[in-house]
């Protein structure tokens, strides 16, 4: 029987990529989310599940219909400049929804593998490794680290993973054009975009992500903590120059900036690009080099085309009860 796999996030930018990935390989897919609505006009081979992290209620019931035998706990308050504005709403959602996902898991016997983020460190040196000590200098990153440490002082769940992502990149999504798409689109409709170019990060393939967390829940990688970055350090104004050269979209409305020459851009973090190391040699993992990735976005289906492409195949109506 196919393993399943209940997705927190699941219309987030990485949670509708990843269940693109998790179906083409054979795995039985949940989308928990406040909003199923978002699914409404999709034919889907996922389950789509109302499920608020706020609501733990809520969520214990929709994962215990679905038995997983992993969940995935990618929501979020996701948005940094948001989370400087809103500081208890991120707090609450990053911090105390992950604690329900916690005691979900725990009371359901269940792995959790929980996604994280690059901004956890203070962006001082670049290149940051799992040894190195996380020190925000934002809120967001902040609530991330508390969430990460509620993982690592359990007790009674012991199978989690963390993985720290840098920025996922990926084919946008009708509600969320995600990155480079809020760039490349404006640029394609011959409109100006401010792009920094003293901003370094580790740009991923989403589904790269997706596809190291399957190995690392395959491969059992239980209490760890893993970077998961892509193949380059690079700054916004590179990199979508570079896509934007693949996807032959004009560039002349690009105005290079610095972080400084926007008062209102608060969460000024310099160089957060990570090293991927570890799970290079743990798993033999690499990712995917940029212009690969780039001719990829440009020449492959959506995911949501291909997540829709599959519920011909595969009947998921039952997917929630069949096991019960
Ligand atoms: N995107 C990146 O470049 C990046 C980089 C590093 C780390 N990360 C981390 O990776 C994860 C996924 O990021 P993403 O880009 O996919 O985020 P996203 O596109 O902003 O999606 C956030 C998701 O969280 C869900 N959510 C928000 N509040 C919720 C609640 N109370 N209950 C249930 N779901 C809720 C949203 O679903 P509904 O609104 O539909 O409920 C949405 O699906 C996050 O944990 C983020 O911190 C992302």
């Amino acid at each position: 029987m196919a393993q399943r796999i209940f997705l927190t996030g699941g219309t987030g930018f990485f949670g509708v990529h990843a269940a693109a990935v998790f179906l083409r390989r054979g795995y039985q897919v949940a989308l928990g989310t406040r909003q199923p609505v978002l699914y409404a006009h999709t034919p889907l081979a996922a389950w789509v599940v109302q499920a608020n992290i706020l609501n733990q209620e809520e969520l214990f019931s929709a994962v215990r219909r679905f038995q997983p035998d992993l969940i995935i706990h990618s929501a979020a308050y996701s948005n940094p400049l948001q989370a400087e504005q809103h500081r208890v709403r991120a707090l609450e959602m990053n911090v105390v929804g992950t604690s329900n996902v916690i005691g979900v898991a725990t009371a359901l016997e269940i792995p959790v593998v929980f996604l994280s983020t690059d901004l956890v460190f203070d962006g001082q040196k670049g290149n940051y490794g799992e040894e190195d000590v996380a020190k925000p200098i934002i809120e967001y990153g902040r609530t991330k680290l508390l969430a990460e440490s509620l993982f690592q002082r359990q007790v009674l769940l012991s199978r989690w993973i963390i993985v720290r992502t840098s920025l996922m990149f990926g084919y946008p999504l009708p509600w969320n054009p995600g990155y480079p798409g809020f760039a490349s689109e404006a640029l394609r409709q011959g409109k100006t975009v401010r792009l920094f170019t003293d901003q370094y990060r580790s740009p991923v393939l989403v589904s790269d992500v997706a596809d190291a967390i399957l190995r690392l829940w395959q491969a059992q990688h239980w209490r760890q903590l893993f970077h998961v970055g892509g193949p380059e350090r690079i700054n916004r104004v590179d990199f979508v120059r570079r896509f934007c050269h693949i996807a032959d979209i004009p560039t002349t409305g690009i105005i290079e900036t610095t972080m400084e020459e926007v008062p209102e851009y608060t969460t000024r973090v310099r160089d957060v690009s990570l090293n991927a190391a570890k799970l290079q040699r743990t798993l033999q993992w690499q990712p995917t080099p940029l212009e690969e990735a780039f001719h990829q976005l440009v020449t492959e289906p959506s995911p949501l085309e291909q997540i829709a492409s599959f519920a011909t195949s595969v009947p998921i109506s039952s997917a929630a009860t069949s096991r019960s």
